[in-house]
């Protein structure tokens, strides 16, 4: 019988979000620093294995479930997986089966992602700068993102495109960044930069309170509130002047913990309660000791059983730490 996972702040978690692995074929300045460490490969869970521990979560009540990495199109064999997770799809127990992309492999597996059912991917885009486009990834290839947009589109496949908004990089495009993705039909939304591991491309300078942003975007366009939801903390409106949607995601200023729906594992099979906390349970040992899933579990209701009521991060001047140690490519956003 399905056990539902509910935090002790009466929170259903119904969305669960899977790192695939922490590696990643950019360095965005804010995301990773330029020498990052990646884990040793056999400390990742194979691709059985992650199969194992999602038929466990939706066993739980998980109805909507999300690669992310790193970049989860690294990840050798990743088609398998998806191929193996959509039987959900098609039993009816998940929901939605999507990923979390920088898109510079879309090219190669738009049609097969779409062809196993998945139906919208977000793809993380900053700028259409080329000169910029370098400057933040340090290793990207924005020709390649594009290509692998239209190649995603071509397959029939629904496009987010998600922005982190920065200070002196992007901030003079986001108006053309909003009339390029919503010209092509496709939403886009804004996210404030979370103090998320120690990334040297000076992320304090770089923050910018979306509620400042969407006042300045409200003297060139036409924003109205929308009830529109994807299940995730992004806020959207809709503008007039262009008819497409745009999000806002705001943990620095208007925090949406309250309505968490969600948990994250991350390719070495640790469960984190929160985006913003370091308190974690191992999922790999239950796993890897036991053929039935009991322990594994148990390990799940003890960890929902602390789930925090949400992140606490704050952007000031005189703190230069981040919040947090891990970075974002650990736990996949
Ligand atoms: P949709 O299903 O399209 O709503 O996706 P989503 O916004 O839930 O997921 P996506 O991967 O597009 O998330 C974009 C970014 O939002 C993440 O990389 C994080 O930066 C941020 N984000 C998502 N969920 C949370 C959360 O629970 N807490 C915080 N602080 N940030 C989050
Ligand atoms: N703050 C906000 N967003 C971040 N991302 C990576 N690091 C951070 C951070 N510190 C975003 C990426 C991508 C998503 C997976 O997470 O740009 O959109
Ligand atoms: Fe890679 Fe995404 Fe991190 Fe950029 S934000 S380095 S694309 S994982």
């Amino acid at each position: 019988a399905l056990r539902p996972m509910v935090d002790p702040f009466g929170r259903h978690v119904s969305y669960l979000r899977l790192s695939v692995t922490d590696r990643c074929d950019f360095r965005c300045v804010y995301c990773m620093s330029e020498d990052m460490a990646f884990l040793p490969k056999q400390d990742l869970l194979s691709l059985e294995e992650l199969d194992r521990l999602c038929s466990a979560f939706i066993a739980r009540g998980v109805r909507r479930l999300r690669l992310t990495g790193g970049e989860p199109l690294v990840r050798r064999g990743l088609m398998r997986l998806v191929g193996r997770l959509s039987r959900h799809l098609a039993s009816g127990a998940l929901d939605e089966l999507t990923l979390t992309t920088n898109g510079s492999l879309l090219a190669k597996f738009a049609a097969e992602l779409a062809a196993h059912g998945i139906r919208r991917v977000n793809v993380s885009l900053d700028t259409r700068d080329a000169a910029a486009f370098k400057a933040i990834t340090r290793w990207g290839n924005l020709d390649a993102v594009l290509a692998g947009i239209a190649a995603a589109r071509t397959a029939g496949l629904k496009v987010k495109i998600n922005t982190v908004a920065l200070n002196g990089i992007n901030d003079g495009e986001i108006e053309s960044l909003i009339r390029w993705a919503h010209g092509e039909g496709m939403d886009l939304t804004l996210i404030e930069v979370m103090p998320l591991g120690d990334a040297s491309g000076g992320r304090l300078d770089r923050f910018m309170p979306l509620s400042a942003v969407r006042t300045r975007l409200a003297e060139r366009f036409t924003l109205a509130e929308t009830d529109h939801r994807t299940g995730g903390p992004a806020r959207y409106v809709s503008v007039a002047e262009t008819g497409g949607r745009l999000g806002f995601i705001t943990p620095l200023t208007h925090n949406f913990c309250e309505s968490c729906n969600r948990v994250r594992v991350t390719c070495t099979g640790t469960l984190f309660m929160c985006l913003g906390h370091d308190d974690a349970a191992d999922l790999r040992t239950p796993l890897r000791a036991h053929a039935d899933d009991g322990a594994l579990h148990r390990a799940i209701d003890s960890a929902i059983g602390r789930k925090p009521k949400g992140h606490d991060f704050v952007i000031a001047r005189r703190r230069s730490e981040p919040a947090l140690a891990r970075h974002m490519s650990v736990t996949g956003g």
